[in-house]
């Protein structure tokens, strides 16, 4: 396997401002006369280094910082010290409820990203892929997205992150939802992806996924790296959490 580094995260740290005694208006704030927002760290201090054709698995808590940190690696969210650096493209993030839009029908959705990620003009049958894998009908890619169940935008979700030709593969829970058949079949196309050689960040709350896609992982709590390493000893130290 080749040494190199494709991305590098160093003594990150994020934070948002967040505004929790209920001013929402201009009458509240002069009522209230102090700030209403407090500033509440999200990452602290966070390094990490993956290679190229390695598998990082993010584990912890929920809240614990872990999509932050893969929306921070992606370049959305801009840490406020310490620095990202990547050397390759991005399939999109699609965690469970977010990246794929509400109103829109499933192929619009995917027309939409795949233009966005310019993964259609390489690509032609890469619509058909998509259909194909997520095993969704016509009907159901004709309805808007909002009326699909979990399990469905599951489905979607995870098959339009695999038609990106991106070097670096997110994967962010979308597997925690979809039926054990799906699951299945979408952690052997994992595998394969991963024997192809490309990238992965792979968020899951099931260790024994984790410990057989990654070679390493990390553990967070409450925005702290608290494990890292190999992905068997930081799968049993997230085990322990609970
Ligand atoms: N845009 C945001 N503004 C304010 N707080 C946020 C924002 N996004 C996430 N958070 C907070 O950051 C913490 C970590 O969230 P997240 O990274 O989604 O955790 P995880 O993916 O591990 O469940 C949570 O407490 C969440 O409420
Ligand atoms: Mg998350």
């Amino acid at each position: 396997m080749s040494k190199e580094t494709i991305i590098s995260v160093d003594k990150v740290h994020v934070s948002f401002w967040q505004n929790n005694v209920g001013v929402h208006s201009i009458k509240d704030l002069i009522t209230y006369r102090k700030s209403p927002f407090t500033n509440k760290t999200i990452l602290n201090n966070i390094s990490v280094e993956v290679n190229k054709g390695e598998s990082l698995g993010i584990l912890g808590r929920n809240g614990s910082g872990k999509s932050t940190l893969l929306r921070t690696i992606a370049g959305i969210i801009k840490p406020d010290e310490g620095k990202v650096t990547v050397k390759g493209t991005f399939a999109p993030i699609l965690a469970i409820g977010a990246g794929l839009e509400q109103e829109l029908t499933g192929y619009e959705n995917i027309t939409l990203l795949l233009a966005l990620y310019g993964t259609a003009r390489k690509n032609t049958n890469a619509v058909e892929n998509i259909r194909e894998f997520s095993e969704l009908s016509d009907e159901v890619l004709r309805m808007p997205v909002k009326q699909y169940s979990s399990g469905m935008v599951a489905r979607l979700a995870f098959s339009i992150s695999l038609a990106n030709e991106s070097d670096i593969l997110i994967i962010d829970e979308v597997l925690a939802v979809g039926d054990q058949g799906f699951q299945a079949k979408c952690l052997e196309k994992i595998y394969k992806i991963k024997n192809e050689g490309k990238t992965i960040l792979f968020v899951s709350h099931f260790p024994d996924d984790v410990a057989k896609i990654c070679n390493k992982a990390i553990l967070l709590e409450h925005g702290e790296l608290i494990h890292s390493g190999n992905s068997l000893d930081v799968c049993n130290h997230y085990r322990q959490l609970f």
